[in-house]
């Protein structure tokens, strides 16, 4: 089992914002996490890194409980489950490489931090992986110059500069126009294809889910209601993990919906009338 979580739940005074979650993921895979905003997405995804504790459960990766590393062991963990966010989260006035070099800060001294001064071989390998991306020509502007796509590209050439074994992305593409949020998502489907590196997401949109996922969790309230095949993703499980009320109708949500609907109704129709 290369991850597994059971029973993991985070309270938040009394309120569980992940409620007994379980699941294991066996082997490298591309999973999304799919629910409405404060479904607990964002909390699973940070337990799992260790920004947040974990209040009860475990969570293990190649056997090892993550939940009781400490000190330099907890911080390998960290780099070696990397982290992407919806805001970035690069510094801004810091050039491109420099960002991207911040993914070896763990293995490093202050001292030579503060001066910027790199070991030539990690300068090598962060223009190599800026390159494999397509921003390699971004190199030395301030990331702040760069538009959002180009800023996700970065963070997740600073997430691989750690080698990671899991990458945890926090809603990804949800600043993004539609061409970049295709080109961020395109990009961490190859990096998975290709490096066979585990990529969990949380997604706001279906069709994102469906699209690019092998398998999705949806949650609702802090639990899991659906873990499946993006195919079995069918209307009535969407309105399990969305509700039907209000938030339902969240645009790019029903839009896909809509459309995941209709095709579903074919389907059954289809069927229904074989
Ligand atoms: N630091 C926190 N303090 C108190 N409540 C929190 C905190 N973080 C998250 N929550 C609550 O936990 C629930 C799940 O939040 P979150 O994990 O951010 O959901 P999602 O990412 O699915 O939108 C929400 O009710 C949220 O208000
Ligand atoms: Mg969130």
């Amino acid at each position: 089992m290369l991850l597994e979580i059971r029973n993991a739940s985070r309270f938040f005074g009394q309120k569980a914002a992940v409620d007994r979650v379980s699941f294991g993921i066996e082997r490298p895979g591309f999973i999304g996490i799919i629910g409405r905003s404060g479904a607990g997405k964002s909390t699973l995804l940070r337990m799992i890194n260790r920004l947040t504790e974990t209040s009860e459960g475990e969570i293990r990766f190649e056997g090892q409980n993550v939940l009781t590393l400490r000190g330099a062991a907890m911080r390998a963990w960290q780099s070696r489950c990397a982290m992407i966010f919806q805001q970035f989260n690069l510094v801004p006035r810091l050039d491109v490489a420099a960002n991207v070099l911040h993914g070896t800060l763990n293995r490093r001294s202050t001292l030579a931090t503060m001066f910027n001064l790199w070991p030539e071989a990690d300068v090598l390998k962060a223009l190599a992986i800026l390159d494999r991306l397509g921003v390699a020509e971004q190199a030395v502007k301030r990331a702040e110059a760069l538009s959002g796509g180009q800023q996700q590209r970065v963070a997740i050439a600073r997430a691989l500069m750690q080698e990671p074994k899991v990458i945890l992305a926090d809603e990804p593409i949800a600043s993004l126009d539609p061409m970049n949020a295709q080109i961020v998502m395109d990009t961490l489907r190859r990096i998975h294809d290709e490096d066979g590196i585990t990529v969990i997401a949380n997604l706001h949109t279906l069709d994102t889910a469906r699209r690019y996922c092998d398998r999705v969790i949806g949650m609702r309230d802090g639990r899991v209601v659906f873990d499946g095949l993006p195919s079995e993703l069918s209307r009535g499980v969407a309105r399990d993990i969305y509700g039907a009320d209000a938030s339902f109708s969240e645009e790019a949500t029903s839009t896909s919906l809509e459309h995941l609907g209709t095709e579903r109704d074919a389907a059954f129709a289809a069927k229904m009338l074989a």
